[in-house]
């Protein structure tokens, strides 16, 4: 009689799992067994016993490397440099994330998901407050604002702003007005100023400025502030003030600070909210002054923002800027990176391109899509390619676009692999 041995697979599983002291990272792994995997995370030699490790989401799926792969591919720019299959966590990045997962061919299916906790970061309401109506916001309003909280308060670190002005020619601040137009200005306590107010407070002199101008912003994080806290912090050669004009929010659109950016700024500089980078954006372009600012550093392969990279209204400036601190003056992992229209000379980042001929490009950093464009990784760059090509957000933050290529569609470019949809790029062509 003929014996047959039975073999069943294991089966596959997609986690996202979170450390409770660290809430703006998560990470996403594979695993044949969650159990033992969630064990092996809080048994972790070194660990604090305060820092838990949670599900924020696991599912079944078929051959799990593969979209392990996947996401690791399509969310390139949002894993941390040094450990990769650590990616930057929000509300916002969760649910794009677990829709990645959810709609890929080889999900089977979901096995838990994290109710959204987002939801709790509302403050309490005091029964003075007015209600939402009264004050003709519908609760929506207020979740997206909440939601959005998180991020608008990453404040900048001393050190990054150092490091990147210290590479520009310092008589670019020579009797020029600085605005800081998204900044939390100038508290009576050092602690409580933007990192940019005192940069630009502590080197007035060395860089031989005429003027510092900074707009706190009123609204903050204060979700249910409706006054007009706003107020604009100046110094004027040795003159020092702080003005609070009626009916001013500090928001960077509101007129009065339209006004100082059109009839009295030269350079601005400062780190706007991410939530509202694309308006912020538009107003900066479009005011004709100088700026250096940060923002995300998915920017240059965003359809929002491609256009000003097309047409050389801005281009990258010298550094990344992977932390930030939150209110808690907490370092939290970032995606940022400056960005200018500052003059950027020699570059460092260009030795990162490697310009070479296209069958000298290793297979593996060279690709073709289901419509037959040829995509290339790594910063390789095919030297004797005529026709468009696609590129990472990094090939253009290195400095591509200043090395006779140009951008040729004003919409990020996303392939498809055997059906697959990969990370966004942006299409360039030698000029
Ligand atoms: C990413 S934080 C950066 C803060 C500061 N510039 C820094 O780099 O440390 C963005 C800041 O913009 C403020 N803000 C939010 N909405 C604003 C608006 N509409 N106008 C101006 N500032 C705003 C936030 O309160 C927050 O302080």
């Amino acid at each position: 009689m003929e014996h047959t041995l039975t073999y069943s697979k294991p089966k596959e599983y997609i986690y996202i799992v979170q450390a409770s002291l660290e809430p703006t990272r998560c990470k996403i792994g594979k695993t044949n067994d969650l159990e033992r995997r969630l064990k092996e995370y809080n048994n972790m030699t070194g660990k604090s016993k305060n820092n838990i490790y949670q599900y924020l989401f696991t599912c079944e799926v078929n051959d799990m490397a593969q979209v392990e792969n996947d996401i690791k591919e399509k969310y390139s720019a949002l894993r941390e440099e040094k450990s990769r299959e650590i990616y930057f966590y929000n509300s916002e990045l969760f649910k794009h994330y677990i829709t990645f997962i959810q709609t890929h061919t080889l999900f089977i299916k979901e096995l838990f998901i994290k109710a959204d906790d987002k939801i709790q970061t509302v403050k309490i309401v005091k029964r003075t407050t007015p209600s939402l109506k009264e004050r003709g916001l519908a609760f929506k309003d207020i979740m997206q604002k909440a939601q959005k909280a998180d991020n608008d308060e990453f404040y900048t670190r001393y050190e990054d702003i150092e490091k990147e002005l210290s590479m520009y020619d310092k008589n670019i601040w020579k009797y020029k007005t600085v605005f800081c137009n998204c900044d939390d200005a100038v508290d009576d306590d050092e602690k409580n100023s933007s990192a940019f107010a005192l940069y630009f407070l502590r080197n007035f002199k060395e860089l031989e400025l005429s003027k510092l101008i900074c707009a706190h912003y009123g609204g903050g994080i204060d979700l249910f502030n409706q006054g007009t806290k706003g107020y604009i912090f100046t110094k004027d050669g040795f003159r020092e003030f702080r003005d609070s004009p009626k009916d001013y929010t500090g928001s960077f659109d509101d007129p009065l600070s339209l006004k100082i950016l059109r009839e009295d700024t030269d350079i601005v500089c400062t780190n706007p909210p991410f939530s509202r980078a694309i308006d912020y954006w538009k107003i900066i372009i479009e005011s004709g002054k100088k700026f250096l600012i940060i923002s995300n550093i998915a920017n240059p392969v965003t359809t929002a923002f491609i256009p000003y990279f097309k047409d050389n209204k801005v281009w990258a400036g010298y550094n990344r800027v992977d932390y930030f601190l939150n209110p808690k003056k907490q370092l939290v992992d970032a995606a940022g990176h400056w960005f200018t229209n500052l003059p950027v000379k020699n570059r460092p980042k260009y030795k990162h391109l490697k310009i070479i001929l296209l069958k000298d490009i290793p297979e593996k950093y060279k690709r073709y899509d289901d419509e037959g464009m040829l995509l290339v990784d790594n910063c390789y760059i095919p030297s004797n390619y005529k026709n468009p090509f696609a590129v990472s957000t990094r090939t253009i933050l290195n400095g591509l676009l200043e090395k006779g290529y140009k951008i040729i569609q004003d919409k990020k470019y996303e392939p498809f692999i055997n059906g697959k949809n990969c990370f966004a790029r942006v299409l360039v062509q030698k000029v």
